[in-house]
């Protein structure tokens, strides 16, 4: 029986304020997503900026502000609040970070197949865009 969640991994493997970047799915079109940790709290994006679709990170795992209290688009400097992925400053004011559905337990923070189905890039988006 096939498992319907992907575990990603487990809450203490986050810094605290801490990310980092996971592809989750199979095939040539994974979902790029990140995972933002405060405290108890985490939250899932999708790792594409909503000012231009580039991915967030140039380096691994570095989607944070040097003080961790806003996500950072290492691209233009677009900054969003941890905990609802709104932009607050940079190139694209009032547009938000996809958020990506969590399921949190013992065993560690899980993605539903369902979810990741419905967020990854199909083959040919960005082709003609
Ligand atoms: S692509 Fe993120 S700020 Fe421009």
């Amino acid at each position: 029986m096939v498992d319907r969640r992907i575990r990603l991994c487990a809450i203490e493997d986050l810094e605290d304020p801490g990310a980092r970047g996971f592809q989750a799915g199979t095939g040539d079109w994974p979902l790029e997503l990140f995972l933002v940790r405060r405290g108890a709290a985490v939250w899932g994006y999708v790792n594409r900026c909503p000012h231009a679709g580039h991915q967030l990170n140039w380096l691994p795992d570095r989607f944070l502000t040097r003080d961790g209290n806003l996500i950072l688009c290492a691209s233009h400097g677009a900054c969003f609040e941890l905990d609802t992925g709104l932009c607050v400053g940079g190139p694209c004011p009032g547009r938000s970070l996809r958020s990506v559905p969590l399921e949190m337990d013992a065993g560690g923070i899980f993605v539903a197949r369902d979810t990741v189905a419905a967020l990854a890039p199909l083959p040919s988006a960005g082709l003609n865009d």
